[in-house]
């Protein structure tokens, strides 16, 4: 099959020009404003811009075990719709990822069921360090440094330095210090307001565990990536870690304070918490500084019967696969940074942390990975618009200018908007990432 995108912009490593991409099979196979050459497919792209599918480092599908607040179906759906064409997912289901079986498995169930590339983390435990020695088929190794939703945690300092010292995959890790997180909570532990989230999971605890976590990866020389980063506080932290210390930051810590706690409520309830203003500003000018390289997720759905229920009890997680790039879209579109910024932030420097084989980048040889997105259409986000399972999002009600509106997933054309409508081909399904290590 070959497919010939036309005239869009096409945001190349070199710089955005406008130009043709020419698909055959699953790989991008000429860039060239003149191709000529017989297709089975044009696609006239004038006006808008061709950049490499999104990859969310950061994901929580649910599946197996959870499927209830989401699956593999309804979230790789979600991933399409959103331009996310790979993504990488965390190890908290049930069972929880952390053996090579359960791993495996989980990229057979995957095969059948997601309609955009796909890999797995393999978890840690106080006691797992051979099946992470002998895990291949994953980007890495999460850790649980603190707790959050399920029961992975490492706290104990000699099974971190175990961990690593053993092995030899990228680690990243959950970043709030289990201890100060429980010395909140039974301060808090009467409290039913909402708010004191932030108080329990505070600025402190984020600082602790991630000043802890570098300083084990920079003891080992071990390549180290922080999620989630939430506070101004762990910048400076990240910044003097050097080159083997990378980190990102997820919408929701860009655009939520904890001033929404008023009008969200438990739907902005997140571990790591969500901090202050002043938090999101910083976090946003560490992006723009090249501190912090990555925007993922941490699409974590529960369902709203779940979030309704009252503080403490209510969940910690929200779903963002879908609106993340429109959520940077729009910030384009505001003059606040570039496509190009978005793409090294969303693309490439997730393919480049991961070591993802020929993803992240528009160049011959390269997946079609492809996204195309409208830098001019202005579309308001609702529920019941949602592909996720659980039906809600954040940020229903916000209007955001700056959208997906085809995908390709190696060659394949996944999803488009068609009359303000999403059409999804699932007749092909995303495929296995490959890593370099
Ligand atoms: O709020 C969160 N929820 N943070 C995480 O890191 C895990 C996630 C979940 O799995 O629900």
């Amino acid at each position: 099959m070959k497919t010939l995108i036309k005239n869009a912009v096409v945001v190349l490593p070199e710089g955005s020009v406008e130009t043709s991409v020419l698909i055959e099979g699953t790989k991008i196979a000429a860039i060239d404003a003149a191709i000529q050459t017989t297709v089975d497919r044009t696609v006239d792209a004038r006006g808008k811009h061709l950049i490499p599918g999104v990859i969310d480092d950061q994901v929580h599908f649910r599946e197996p075990g959870l499927t209830h607040k989401e699956d593999l179906v309804h979230a790789s759906r979600a991933c399409a719709k959103g331009g996310v064409t790979s993504f990488l997912e965390m190890p908290n289901t049930v069972p929880n990822t952390v053996t090579v079986d359960v791993l495996h498995d989980k990229l057979k169930l995957a095969q059948s069921r997601s309609l955009v590339n796909y890999g797995f983390y393999i978890g840690a435990t106080t006691e797992n360090v051979g099946e992470l020695r002998h895990a291949r088929r994953t980007p890495g190794i999460k850790i649980f440094i603190g707790s959050s939703t399920g029961n992975l945690l490492v706290d104990e300092q000699a099974a971190l330095e175990t961990i690593f010292a053993e092995t030899t995959l990228p680690i990243c890790a959950h970043c709030e210090d289990e201890s100060t997180v429980r010395q909140n909570a039974a301060r808090y532990a009467d409290s039913t307001d909402i708010a004191d989230h932030s108080r329990v999971r505070d600025h402190r605890a984020a600082f602790i565990a991630t000043q802890r976590a570098i300083d084990l990866a920079i003891r080992h020389q071990h390549p180290f990536h922080v999620l989630h980063v939430s506070t101004a506080d762990e910048i400076d932290l990240i910044a003097a870690g050097g080159e083997l210390i990378t980190a990102e930051v997820c919408p929701h810590h860009l655009f939520f304070n904890v001033d929404d706690y008023a009008s969200l409520g438990s739907l902005v309830k997140m571990n790591p918490s969500i901090k202050t203003k002043s938090d999101n500003e910083k976090l946003w000018q560490a992006l723009l500084d090249g501190v912090i390289t990555v925007i993922a997720t941490d699409h974590a759905p529960h369902t709203l019967e779940e979030k309704q229920k009252p503080y403490p009890e209510c969940p910690s997680g929200l779903p963002a696969v879908e609106n993340s790039l429109a959520l940077m879209l729009n910030l384009v579109r505001q003059d606040k940074c570039t496509l190009e910024q978005v793409v090294k932030w969303m693309s490439s420097e997730p393919a480049r942390v991961w070591q993802i084989e020929n993803k992240g980048r528009i160049e011959v040889g390269y997946d079609a990975d492809l996204t195309l997105v409208d830098l001019s259409l202005t579309q308001t986000v609702l529920n019941d618009a949602q592909e996720a399972k659980c039906g809600w999002t954040p940020w229903h009600g916000t209007e955001l200018t700056g959208w997906p509106v085809a995908t390709w997933v190696m060659g394949h054309q996944v999803f488009r908007l068609e009359n303000g409508q999403s059409q999804f081909d699932s007749a092909v399904l995303g495929k296995e990432i490959e890593y370099r290590h």
